[in-house]
């Protein structure tokens, strides 16, 4: 059962930014692009790192230390050296403009 958790309103997320969350331990990246948000694991398949430290692409987020990019949909690496998806996290914007609120299901 997938359980609710507000994380900020829209006007705290920047677009082009990626921002580290902690979700009663779970560490989550949360990234607005230009698409929407998406949340996936604040942890590379690779070797571990933050990826919320790295940047925010068109479709995805890259690794700061190796430069693999996942996919914020399905959390695939599109490039080496990852091989393994990371975790994705649904997301649910409600209300209207900058005021609406953010919510990750985990
Ligand atoms: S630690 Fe992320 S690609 Fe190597």
């Amino acid at each position: 059962m997938t359980t609710w958790n507000k994380v900020g309103k829209v006007s705290d997320f920047q677009i082009g930014s990626a921002k580290a969350i902690d979700l009663n331990g779970e560490p989550i990246c949360l990234v607005r692009n230009k698409q929407g948000f998406y949340a996936v694991s604040d942890e590379c398949s690779h070797a571990a790192v933050s990826l919320s430290e790295g940047t925010v692409t068109d479709e995805g987020i890259e690794c700061f230390l190796h430069g693999s990019e996942f996919n914020l949909q399905t959390g695939e690496p599109k490039t080496p050296p990852a091989t393994s998806a990371i975790e994705v996290f649904a997301v649910q914007v409600e209300g209207d403009g900058d005021d609406a609120s953010v919510s990750v299901g985990i």
